[in-house]
């Protein structure tokens, strides 16, 4: 069975999952939050922001 806690050798699942998680929703953030403020029309921003602002 796979380790979600991290040894002394080796990430555990746990690690590697938030590492992974991170590594796609910050370009992911970076990409909608540019796109967002440069957006010229208000539906285009608004949609971004639907996906860029939480709630
Ligand atoms: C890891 C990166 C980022 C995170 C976690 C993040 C998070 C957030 C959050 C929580 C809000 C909601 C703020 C509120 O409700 O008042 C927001 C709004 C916004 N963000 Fe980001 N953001 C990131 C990067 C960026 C970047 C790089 C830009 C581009 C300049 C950007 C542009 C915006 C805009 C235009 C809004 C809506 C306007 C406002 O509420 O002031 N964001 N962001």
């Amino acid at each position: 069975m796979e380790m979600l806690r991290s040894g002394p050798d080796r990430h555990g699942a746990i690690a590697v999952s938030i590492h992974w998680l991170s590594a796609v929703l910050i370009p992911a953030m970076l990409g909608s939050g540019f796109r967002a403020a440069n957006a010229m029309d208000a539906a285009t921003k608004a949609g971004l922001l639907r996906f860029h602002i939480p709630a």
